[in-house]
């Protein structure tokens, strides 16, 4: 049977794949974030999971307005790497786990869940930021990878409940699949931060703890957090923070925080970073 082997949130700053491929990490002003990484990547290189889960959201690179889908599930056998604008990032090809995407995809259908699946499809920042945090630069990413897409960039995005239970449905997919594989999943993305209108900058640090403690010990009540919380408190991009809670949803309803670190500042955005363990 597959094991889902732990959890890793990580916001996905574009900022911060720009200060991993231009060798700018140990420059002041990046070196205090790069220097709360260590315990995340010691952790997920103990745990080498086969395959990790990326629950992350595009970023207008493979979808656009012409096509919004909820959930995009990748089952394809590569992924190649999105030019959003600046060239390709310098990272490896994403190299899918098509058996595990359709058996995720079959169990999630028949448990009524109704995901668009994708053959084809290039990923973006939200994806290959959240490898590079785990993985630093490798010559190939160590595991493969399920991308998730989720829409949290034209309204109406899922709410934060529908994320946790598909999380959880994604749990008894993993649970139910033949193979021994050891799977991480991680949810991207926030934490607060607005990128437009007149609060733009927005930090809320704070909201941000408050979020993490109940996605940790009391996810039930994270996932009634309704829309309009987070946009007043988070910022209207806090709501990517609802990817967290399809992560959170696939874990035991108790779990071990192994690792929490945020940081400010990076990019427009308040960064975060968690690890948990099921118990
Ligand atoms: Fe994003």
């Amino acid at each position: 049977m597959a094991e889902l082997v732990g959890a890793l949130g990580t916001s996905h700053i574009p900022a911060v794949g720009v200060a991993i491929d231009k060798g700018r990490t140990q420059e002041p002003y990046w070196k205090p974030y790069f220097d709360k990484l260590p315990p995340a990547r010691e952790w997920i290189a103990a745990v080498d999971p086969d395959v990790c889960i990326i629950v992350y959201n595009d970023h207008a690179t493979a979808f656009s307005l012409a096509l919004i889908p909820t959930f995009a599930l990748g089952v394809g056998e590569r992924f190649g790497i999105a030019d959003e604008g600046f060239g390709k990032r310098p990272v490896p090809e994403v190299e899918g786990h098509p058996d595990l995407a359709w058996h995720l995809a079959e169990s999630l259908i028949l448990d009524e869940f109704d995901l668009t699946l994708v053959n084809e499809m290039e990923v973006d920042h939200g994806l290959t930021v959240p490898l590079s945090v785990a993985y630093g630069q490798p010559d190939r990413w160590p595991c493969r990878v399920i991308p998730l897409a989720v829409n949290v960039v034209q309204y109406p995005p899922p709410t934060g409940n529908r994320c946790f239970r598909l999380g959880q449905a994604i749990r008894r997919a993993i649970d139910s699949y033949p193979g021994n594989e050891r799977v991480v999943i991680f949810g991207t993305g926030g934490l607060s931060h607005q990128l437009q209108a007149e609060r733009a900058g927005l930090i809320n640090a704070e909201w941000d703890a408050h979020f993490l403690d109940l996605l940790v010990t009391d996810p039930e009540a994270a996932a009634r957090i309704e829309h309009i919380e987070y946009l007043r408190e988070a910022g209207s991009e806090g709501i990517e923070m609802v990817m967290w809670l399809i992560m959170r949803g696939a874990m035991n309803p108790t779990v071990r925080e192994i690792y929490r670190a945020t940081h400010v500042p990076t990019s427009n955005t308040h960064n975060g970073l968690l690890v948990l363990e099921n118990t």
